[in-house]
């Protein structure tokens, strides 16, 4: 077989396609792949996850049970641990986490485990790509690297790309198919293979001219939130000086109908994307010897907006005559963006952490989000807002009352605007 029978096998819907790393954004690509009508392998470490997907459950909120259920009992979908299945497979998507190390390094350990599993059991041409967002030279480096030192030639016997995912939790409006995607192949080949895979799933598949360049894609993207939004926790912090409100500004500002775009202030950076992935930036151009200046500036602002949330909280609670040392203090949210429950790197986390070590009484309620921190948890319908001091509002979550918030609360200290038009007795401090 070669490239062009392999194009024709995706084409046919006759390729068999293995995803590996299930979580929020391998699952939707196993069910896009699957509902679409191919014969889709899952790998993944996780015991307990390959259990649940095996009875048909999904564990992330974008996807849906009956969606698994549904392809898991057409024979469409088989989640496994075993990598000795990739033999069989004809294209193989990586998915695994890129998180930071403790010292902010990236930590590739995830990418390198799973290539070397794959190329272990790697047949001949064998479409691999690699999703997981890292910094440029990744792919090459280590993916093809070790299907090389294995005997394959990239290009001939074996092809590799690089595609960025996009996805958006909780976002309704755009998924896998809506959201154009980015694909960069080590060679002409690879990458047309890869275009014609993506095509099957996506409405419109964007090329480029490297996998490198499909690296750096993501990571501009990403930057680019990054520094925006550390631009405007700055400008958050100067109109504080000023008295003015950030949120009434922002909302003027936005009327301009061309060369401006809204950001939004907040308690800090989330999730697993915009915290980390300008650091894997940072870290490659470091080690070439070129200092990312608004990279380094956003991270120092973005880093210390959880003391400036507790500052506020701090400076509320004084003018009604309190300390923090007993005050009872409500967290609203503690995911690290709305309605979702995912809590990687949220900012909740520190700014718990130093009202607990100026001995508030915390409590908090989140929708989404069980247990956190052992802090004692409120049903988020129908909170007695009276029985707190102060409601810190961290994630805006659309299923909490906030006109009754308001309404009852003594002090809100709100991080996300949710206040902006709301009346009530409560006193309102706004980031
Ligand atoms: N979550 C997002 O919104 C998002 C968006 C765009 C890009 N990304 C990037 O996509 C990649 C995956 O992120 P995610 O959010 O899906 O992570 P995740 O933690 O939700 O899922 C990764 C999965 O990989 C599994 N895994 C870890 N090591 C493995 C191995 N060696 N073999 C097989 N499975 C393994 C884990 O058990 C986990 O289920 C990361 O590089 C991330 O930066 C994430």
């Amino acid at each position: 077989m070669n490239s062009k029978n392999l194009k024709e096998k995706i084409l046919n819907k006759k390729a068999k396609i293995c995803i590996v790393g299930l979580g929020y954004v391998g699952l939707p690509l196993v069910v896009e792949f699957a509902e679409s009508g191919y014969n889709v392998t899952g790998i993944d470490t996780s015991k307990d996850k390959i259990s649940r997907l095996l009875k048909g459950q999904s564990y992330i909120e974008d996807v849906k049970s009956s969606a698994v259920n549904l392809i898991i009992k057409a024979g469409k979908f088989h989640p496994t641990s075993e990598y000795g299945t990739v033999k069989n497979q004809d294209a193989i998507i990586i998915c695994v986490p890129t998180p930071l190390r403790k010292t902010r390094e990236p930590d590739l350990s995830y990418i390198v485990d799973a290539a070397d599993e794959v190329v272990k059991y790697l047949s001949r041409d064998t479409l691999v790509i690699l999703e997981s967002t890292s910094y440029p030279g990744t792919t090459r480096d280590i993916l093809l690297d070790k299907i090389e030192k294995k005997g394959f030639r990239g290009g001939v016997d074996a092809f590799v790309a690089f595609s960025p995912e996009r996805v958006d939790p909780g976002n309704e409006r755009f998924g896998i198919r809506n959201t154009p995607k980015v694909v960069g192949g080590i060679d002409k080949k690879s990458l047309n293979l890869a275009k014609t895979l993506y095509s099957q799933v996506v409405d419109r598949v964007v090329t480029v001219n490297s996998c490198e360049e499909a690296e750096m894609v993501k990571l501009l993207e990403n930057t680019y939130r990054a520094v925006n939004i550390g631009l405007i926790n700055e400008m958050t912090m100067l109109c504080s000086k000023f008295d003015l409100d950030i949120w009434n500004v922002i909302r003027a500002a936005s009327t301009k109908p061309y060369g401006f775009m809204a950001f939004y202030p907040g308690p800090g950076l989330g999730g697993h994307c915009i915290p980390v992935d300008p650091q894997f930036l940072s870290w490659k151009a470091k080690s070439n010897l070129f200092y990312p200046r608004f990279i380094d500036h956003a991270e120092e602002i973005n880093t210390s907006m959880p003391n400036y949330v507790a500052k506020k909280v701090i400076t509320t609670l004084n003018r009604m005559k309190k300390s923090v040392n007993g005050s009872k203090i409500l967290i609203m949210g503690v995911s690290y963006k709305k309605n979702v429950g995912d809590t990687r790197e949220s900012p909740s986390f520190e700014v718990a952490q130093i009202l607990k070590q100026l001995k508030a009484q915390l409590s908090y309620s989140d929708p989404y989000v069980a247990s956190f921190e052992g802090i004692k948890r409120v049903p988020h319908s129908n909170i007695n807002f009276r029985n707190f001091d102060c409601v810190l509002v961290i994630t805006d979550h659309e299923k909490f009352d906030y006109k009754k918030m308001v309404r009852e609360a003594r002090a809100v200290v709100d991080c996300r605007g949710v206040t902006l038009d709301l009346k009530g007795k409560a006193k309102i401090v706004r980031i």
